[in-house]
């Protein structure tokens, strides 16, 4: 026996009981307690560990039965065997349907008792580790892992906390590289499924022909390749989180397929004809405007009702403020950690560049800037030079950056071409508030104002005319 497992607890008010069943259960090298009382067990298991409980059903004072409903309301994970020399299989069917594990009549062989308890300790050992698997999945996705100060990303990281311990159906949009990976792992393992299985589909990862027998399994010989049965990993899923990302991406009959499973679970493996069903919380994410899709016939109108119970928006980059910079920190922290670097600050230019670029990539785009500057750096600090040339890649990008429009007022798609306008000239014009304004045929003033109004920050109040270019060859 393995020396962590805890020992059997024995009740039985006849002392030469106890002692039979403590000889036999030791000889195996289990540890074990004894009690004559159920008031005494229930004391005992209040303060010290058991894998199992063997009772009595007759005891003075109270019974074994009532023992076992306050075990099961208290400690279900713990197994009760009872035990009984007046036994009738109506009592012995009575007890299981009280949530005994078994039930042993007096006289029994040793084999049996031991064969109970070594069911009983090996599902010891496997709670055990779910519980030890649990903590590790638990620690993969945190929620101080989405870095965020302003407002949105302090409300999204609530809504987060709110709607995770409820079945709820969560839809997540965002530009890509917003975080929407991140949102959903928390979501599942801030959940009541945070022990149970995690499970991640890319719709557009997988060509579509495949798609359907990844999610839903097939039979041996639905198609040709299918030398064997294989289950869907809705069905790895079961009790768990089943992410689909790029949803948007799905075709429009799995989208049906999809429809009905979301109905209650249930569903067909391809070639399939057993109805089969799972409980499963679905999360979905696409970084295209649904709304659009849904318009152009592309998505199902009644599937994105049946998605969008919760539905989450992550902001783009561009509109988080400063969180550009605290972002930018956090990446250089993580990546001297592991690129063994001792570069520890960003260079006030550099601050300066970061904020003003448009970001059509994203978090993800800033990550990737923060860990290549970081292999270039050579001085102790990240100099504007080291960054990318955001000019000449903002041009490149700037009409590929897909929008969320679907349900925006014409005022936020004006202010969003405003702030895209008024940024691509400050970087033009290395920030320099004078040329840009004069570019705009605007004032300075008026060009202050603006950039305000659209939460455009350059991070130089003070020194708003930095005319000199950060670091790097106009
Ligand atoms: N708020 C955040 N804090 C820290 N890291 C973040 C944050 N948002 C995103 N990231 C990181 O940025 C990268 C991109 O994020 P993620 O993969 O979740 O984006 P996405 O929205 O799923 O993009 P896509 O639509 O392209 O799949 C990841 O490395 C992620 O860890
Ligand atoms: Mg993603």
């Amino acid at each position: 026996m393995s020396s962590r497992l805890p020992p059997v607890l024995v009740v039985d008010d006849e002392k030469n009981m106890r002692l039979s069943l403590k000889t036999v259960l030791t000889d195996e090298r289990y540890g074990v307690r004894t009690v004559e009382s159920a008031e005494e067990a229930l004391e005992l298991l209040e303060r010290e560990e058991f894998f199992m409980v063997i009772t009595d059903v007759r005891l003075g004072g109270m019974s074994g039965y009532e023992l076992l409903g306050k075990v099961r309301a208290q400690w279900p994970d713990l197994p009760v065997l009872m035990i009984t020399a007046y036994a009738t299989p109506k009592l012995a069917v009575e007890a299981i349907k009280a949530g005994a594990m078994d039930y042993l009549a007096k006289p029994f062989a040793p084999e049996e008792l031991l064969h109970a308890a070594a069911r009983c300790a090996e599902r010891y050992r496997l709670l055990r580790e779910n519980a030890s698997l649990r903590a590790r999945a638990a620690e993969s996705w945190r929620l101080d892992q989405i870095v965020g100060a302003c407002q949105k990303m302090r409300d999204l990281r609530q809504l987060i906390q709110t709607v995770a311990p409820t079945d709820a159906r969560v839809l997540v949009l965002g530009e890509s590289g917003t975080g929407k990976e991140l949102v959903a792992g928390a979501l599942h393992s801030l959940s009541q499924r945070s022990g149970a299985a995690y499970v991640r589909i890319n719709c557009a990862a997988i060509p579509e022909a495949l798609l359907e027998s990844e999610l839903f399994g097939h039979e041996k010989g639905a198609f040709t390749g299918a030398l064997k049965q294989k289950p869907g990993r809705v069905e790895e899923a079961d009790g768990g989180t089943i992410f689909l990302d790029e949803i948007a991406d799905m075709s429009r009959p799995l989208q049906a397929k999809l429809l009905r499973f979301l109905e209650d679970g249930s569903f067909l493996r391809v070639g399939g004809t057993a109805e089969l069903r799972v409980n499963v919380r679905l999360i979905a994410a696409t970084n295209r405007d649904i709304v659009e899709a849904i318009r152009q016939g592309q998505f199902r109108e009644d599937l994105f009702h049946r998605l969008n119970v919760v539905q989450f928006r992550l902001p783009p980059l561009r509109e988080r403020g400063e969180d550009v910079l605290l972002l930018a920190d956090y990446f250089l922290q993580a990546f001297n950690e592991a690129l063994h670097k001792k570069t520890r600050a960003i260079s006030r230019a550099a601050r300066q560049k970061l904020q003003a670029h448009h970001w059509p990539g994203n978090v993800r785009e800033l990550r990737n800037v923060i860990e290549r500057a970081l292999i270039l750096e050579t001085t102790p600090e990240i100099q504007a030079a080291s960054l990318p040339d955001f000019q000449l890649e903002g041009r490149l990008h700037k009409k590929a950056a897909p929008r969320l429009t679907g349900s925006e007022s014409l005022d936020d798609r004006m202010a969003d071409f405003e702030r895209e306008l008024i940024t691509a000239m400050l970087e033009q014009n290395h920030y320099s508030l004078t040329r840009t304004a004069e570019q705009l045929k605007v004032s300075r003033h008026a060009l202050r104002y603006r950039m305000q109004r659209l939460n455009i920050t350059t991070g130089t109040d003070a020194e708003e005319d930095s005319s000199a270019a950060p670091g790097k060859a106009p």
